[in-house]
């Protein structure tokens, strides 16, 4: 998780997300998520196997040597976009997302700002062109939420179908019975 806003949407996907998962936050996602949820990172250990320092770049995913199914950035704030853009690896989030890339492993960054600049918008096309999955919080309207948790989930299933999980039901699936 890093510093952009929506850190309901992290924490959700940290929820939803089956299997074994490990958590890195920025130091702006830690104040972030207290501001916007009022939770602090030990609030989510019960989700996760492990949470390791933003800092520890001595940490298992600082090296190619070991794999994964998936990389989410969720929320992924523009700064970081950019960093890993331009190949900065100084922190664990931006080293694993440069390790993700040249180890060809599944990426997926779910990017929040608006208005997106040109050079956010270049960071994501130059991204994309490598095979990241760029996925703006932007959630699905189609299901009918009721609730902000209901629009919140609505995102967390498109991107944990991207990672080929069992999300619901999709748009008139039933037509395809
Ligand atoms: C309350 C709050 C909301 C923010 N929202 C966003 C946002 O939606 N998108 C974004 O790119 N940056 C946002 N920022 C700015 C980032 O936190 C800031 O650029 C930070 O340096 C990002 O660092 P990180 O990517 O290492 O977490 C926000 C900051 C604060 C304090």
């Amino acid at each position: 998780m890093t510093g952009a806003s929506g850190s309901a949407y992290g924490v959700d996907f940290i929820r939803r997300c089956p299997g074994e998962k490990f958590l890195v936050l920025s130091d702006w996602a830690r104040q972030v998520l207290h501001s916007e949820t009022a939770l602090k990172p030990s609030d989510l250990e019960p989700h996760v196997r492990r949470i390791f320092a933003d800092s520890d770049l001595a940490a298992p995913f600082s090296s190619g040597s070991n794999r994964y199914d998936a990389f989410v950035v969720i929320p992924c704030s523009v700064s970081t976009l950019a960093k890993i853009a331009v190949g900065i690896a100084d922190t664990l989030i931006t080293r694993a997302a440069q390790v993700a890339m040249k180890e060809r492993m599944r990426m997926v960054l779910c990017v929040r700002e608006t208005p997106l600049s040109s050079i956010a918008l270049e960071n994501c096309l130059k991204l994309a062109r490598e095979g990241v999955v760029i996925m703006p919080i932007s959630p699905p309207w189609y299901g009918a939420p009721r609730s902000l948790d209901d629009l919140v989930a609505g995102f967390t299933r498109k991107v944990l179908a991207l990672l080929g999980e069992p999300s619901g039901r999709g748009w008139r699936e039933e037509e395809l019975g």
